[in-house]
């Protein structure tokens, strides 16, 4: 069935590709980036026109956020998946304690944490008229506590240890509402975060995600936190 789904962090890596995979199954995409006219998304308007729309949306910024949300309903009454997928690392980030700027994990958690919130609460009266609307945030194993093993890279792990915790309370206050929060990590992907030594294409990625979303929404997969496999993950 076609669908409506919002991707934030559409642009580059796990969110382009994510897009082009609901594109190729005939949903309308709204897609939404710091820079709505970046290369990997005008190639995919010129092929798939009006089932694209690019909004410009900075999940760091709730003005832009806001603005995006008002873009969306001018053009849809309903939203049926939002992924949060926007991510960012620091540049200090995979320096021990003693050479990390810890200054930099700020921004981190506004765009990785805070951001997901953001886009949640603008779209949420969107979702709300969806059908089995569903919000996936893309975390990662490194916000596990329990399965915690680094030493480094506190902005980032930090940053989706909150963000696993801004889903559960999503999770908590939503269903009832007939809306699922989730949180997915999503495996080491070859992209400009994962780096070209990871293990998964972020394209094959993105095809097992949608998959993976359609059990979450049909009610075939009831965990909050997993991985692309649909294993639960431990907090
Ligand atoms: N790659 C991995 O192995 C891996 C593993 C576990 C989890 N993850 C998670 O998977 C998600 C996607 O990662 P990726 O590997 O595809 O990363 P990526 O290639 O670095 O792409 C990151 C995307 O996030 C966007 N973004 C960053 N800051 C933003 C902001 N303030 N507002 C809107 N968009 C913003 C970027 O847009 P610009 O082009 O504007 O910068 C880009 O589209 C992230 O949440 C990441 O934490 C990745």
């Amino acid at each position: 069935m076609n669908k409506n789904v919002l991707i934030a962090g559409a642009s580059r890596g796990l969110g382009l590709c994510l897009t082009r995979k609901y594109l190729e199954e005939g949903c309308t995409v709204f897609a939404g980036a710091r820079e709505e006219a970046a290369p990997g998304l005008q190639e995919l308007k010129a092929r798939y026109g009006d089932l694209l729309i690019p909004l410009r949306m900075d999940v760091s910024d709730t003005r832009s956020v806001i603005n995006a949300a008002a873009a969306a309903s001018d053009c849809t009454d309903h939203l049926d998946i939002i992924i949060n997928n926007a991510g960012i690392h620091s540049d200090t980030s995979f320096l021990e304690l003693e050479d990390t700027d810890l200054d930099d994990c700020l921004p981190v958690y506004n765009v990785n944490a805070v951001g997901p919130l953001r886009v949640v609460k603008a779209f949420l009266p969107l979702l709300l008229k969806g059908n089995s609307g569903l919000a996936a945030n893309i975390s990662s194993e490194s916000g596990s506590i329990g399965t915690a093993g680094r030493i480094k890279e506190f902005d980032y792990c930090m940053s989706k240890a909150a963000l696993n915790m801004g889903t559960k309370l999503l999770h908590n206050y939503l269903k009832d509402k007939g809306i699922r929060v989730i949180a997915v990590h999503p495996g080491w992907m070859r992209t400009d975060m994962g780096g070209q030594a990871a293990t998964q294409d972020p394209y094959e990625t993105a095809c097992r995600l949608t998959e993976l979303l359609e059990d979450v929404r049909e009610g075939r997969n009831d965990a909050v936190f997993m991985d692309h496999n649909g294993i639960q993950f431990p907090w």
